[in-house]
C-alpha cells in the first residue's frame, strides 16, 4: 500500500512539503509534523493540545463521539463487570489479562511491596493535621525517590518493573496513612491476606478498639465491589493531563517516583481529578432541587467563573461511558450499603443532570456528565471523606501512570519532550 501523505503549503511563499499520515489500529489519522521545522522552517501552535497526539500508545483507546473506552482492546463495561482492579492493573501494565496462577503471583508481589519504610511515618507525622491529603500525597510519593536507590537503573527492565509494582502497591497504604494522620488515628499496616480493595478499607477504617474486619474475615462485599468498580473506571484514560505530565517528566530520565508525584500534582486540579471533590461541594452548596436553575444560570454566565463540576470533557462529546456505569452502580451501592437510593445528594445529582441535558447551552456545547459527576456519591456512601476523593482517583490512576511509564521507557529512541512557543515579548533591545 502506498503511504498516504498530506501536503502543507505556505500560501505566502508557495513553499510546500509532504507529510506522512499515520494511522493507529483504530481512530483518527494523524499528520506526522515532526519534520515540519526542517522542511518548512515552521512550528505548529496548538495550546491545550486540541489537535495534537503526543505519542504512540497501545494501552487505552477512546472514541469520544461514540462513548467508547477500551483498555488494551477490552470495553470498559466488560472489565467493570468481570474483573477486579488488580486484574485490570495487570492488563494495563502487561498488555494481557493474566491466567489465575499469573494473577495470584502478581497480587502476591503487590502484597510484598505494600509496606512503607518505617522512617516514612515520621515524614508523614511532619505534616500539620489539616494538610490537604493531596498535598501530602505529592510530598510522600515524591519522597519515595529517597528510599529506593538500589533499583533505579532505568535501563534495566526489571528495575523498571519493580519500581512500577512498588508504586501500585504503596499508593493505597500512603493514602490511608494520610487520612489516619489527618484524624489523629494510628496507622494500620497492610495485610497480605486481604485483597487490594479490602486492604485499603481496613487501613482506612480499622480501629484498635473496633476492627473493621470481624473474626470471620467479613468485609462488606458491596463496599469492596463498589471500590473495585470505581478504581477500574479511573485506572487509565490515555493522554490525560496527569498522564501527559508523568510522560513529560519521565522524558528527562527523572526518577520515576518524582515523575508520579508530578502526575499527582496535575491530577489535583479541579479541571481534572479534583473535580470529584468539587462536585460534592457543589451539590452541597446547591442543596435543594429548586436552586438548580440558579446554578445552571451561573454556569452559563460568561462573567461568572463557576462551571458545572462533573460536566464536560475534552474527548467525550456524546456521553462518558464511565459516568453511565457509575450512575447505574449508585442505585445498587446506596441500597446495598444499608442506605437508600433516595439519598438526597444522589436525587439532586439526577435532577441536575436531567435539567442540564435539556438546556440549550449544554446541548449545543455537547456537555455531559463525566466520570466525576457520580463517583463522589459512591465514595460518600463508603464513608470516604470528601477531601480524600481525589486521593482515591490517585490510587486508581497509578495503574495507568505506571503502565504509560513502562511503555514509554521501553521504547527505543526516546527523546526529551520539549515544546516550542510563539514569543510575544520585546524584540532585541539595548540597556
Ligand atoms: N460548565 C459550564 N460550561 C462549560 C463546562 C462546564 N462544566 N465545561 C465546558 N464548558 C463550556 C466552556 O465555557 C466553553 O464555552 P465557550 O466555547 O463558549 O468558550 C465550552 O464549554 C468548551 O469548554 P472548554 O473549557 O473549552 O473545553 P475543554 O475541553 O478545554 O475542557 C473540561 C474540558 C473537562 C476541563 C471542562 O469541561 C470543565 O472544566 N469541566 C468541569 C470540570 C470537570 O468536571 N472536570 C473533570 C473532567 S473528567 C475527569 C478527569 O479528566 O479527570
Amino acid at each position: 500500500m502506498t503511504e498516504e501523505t498530506l501536503t502543507i503549503r505556505n500560501n505566502s511563499t508557495g513553499k510546500e512539503a509532504d507529510f506522512s499520515l499515520l494511522k493507529g489500529t483504530i481512530g483518527t489519522p494523524v499528520i506526522d509534523v515532526s519534520s515540519l521545522n526542517k522542511k518548512m522552517g515552521l512550528f505548529t501552535y496548538d495550546p491545550g493540545f486540541m489537535s495534537t497526539s503526543s505519542c504512540k500508545s497501545s494501552i487505552t483507546y477512546i472514541d469520544g463521539e461514540k462513548g467508547v473506552l477500551l483498555y488494551r482492546g477490552y470495553p470498559i463495561d466488560q472489565l467493570a463487570e468481570k474483573c477486579s482492579f488488580l486484574e485490570v492493573a495487570h492488563l494495563l501494565m502487561n498488555g494481557e489479562l493474566a491466567d489465575d496462577a499469573k494473577q495470584a503471583e502478581f497480587e502476591h508481589e503487590i502484597g510484598q511491596h505494600a509496606m512503607l519504610h518505617e522512617a516514612m511515618r515520621s515524614f508523614i507525622d511532619g505534616f500539620h493535621y489539616d494538610a490537604h491529603p493531596m498535598a501530602m500525597m505529592v510530598g510522600i510519593v515524591g519522597s519515595l525517590s529517597a528510599f529506593y536507590h538500589s533499583e533505579l537503573d532505568m535501563n534495566d527492565p526489571e528495575h523498571r518493573r519493580i519500581s512500577a509494582m512498588r508504586m501500585l502497591a504503596k499508593m493505597p497504604v500512603i493514602a490511608a496513612a494520610c487520612y489516619r494522620h489527618s484524624i489523629g488515628f494510628p496507622f494500620v499496616y497492610p495485610r497480605s491476606d486481604l485483597s487490594y480493595c479490602e486492604n485499603f478499607l481496613n487501613m482506612m477504617f480499622s480501629l484498635p478498639s473496633q476492627k473493621y474486619i470481624d473474626k470471620d474475615n467479613y468485609i462488606d462485599p458491596v463496599a469492596v465491589k463498589a471500590l473495585n468498580l470505581l478504581f477500574i473506571l479511573h485506572a487509565d484514560h490515555e493522554q490525560n493531563a496527569s498522564t501527559s505530565t508523568v510522560r513529560l517528566a519521565s522524558s528527562t530520565g527523572a526518577n520515576p517516583y518524582a515523575c508520579i508525584a508530578a502526575g499527582i500534582g496535575a491530577l489535583w486540579g479541579p479541571a481534572h481529578g479534583g473535580a470529584n471533590e468539587a462536585v460534592l461541594s457543589m451539590l452541597e452548596e446547591i442543596g435543594t432541587v429548586d436552586r438548580i436553575p440558579e446554578f445552571i444560570a451561573k454556569a452559563k454566565d460568561k462573567n461568572d467563573p463557576f462551571r458545572l463540576m462533573g460536566f464536560g470533557h475534552r474527548v467525550y462529546k456524546n456521553f462518558d461511558p464511565r459516568a453511565t456505569i457509575i450512575r447505574k452502580a449508585c442505585y445498587e451501592v446506596l441500597e446495598g450499603l444499608g442506605g437508600s437510593e433516595k439519598d438526597p445528594l444522589f436525587e439532586l445529582a439526577l435532577e441536575l443532570e436531567a435539567y442540564a441535558l435539556n438546556d440549550e447551552y449544554f446541548i449545543e456545547k455537547k456537555l455531559y456528565p463525566n466520570v466525576d459527576f457520580y463517583s463522589g456519591i459512591i465514595y460518600k456512601a463508603l464513608n470516604i471523606p470528601v477531601d480524600m476523593f481525589t486521593v482515591m482517583f490517585t490510587i486508581a490512576r497509578t495503574a495507568g501512570w505506571v503502565s504509560h511509564w513502562l511503555e514509554m521507557m521501553a521504547e527505543p529512541g526516546q527523546r526529551i519532550s520539549r515544546p516550542r512557543q510563539i514569543y510575544t515579548g520585546h524584540d532585541i533591545r539595548n540597556i
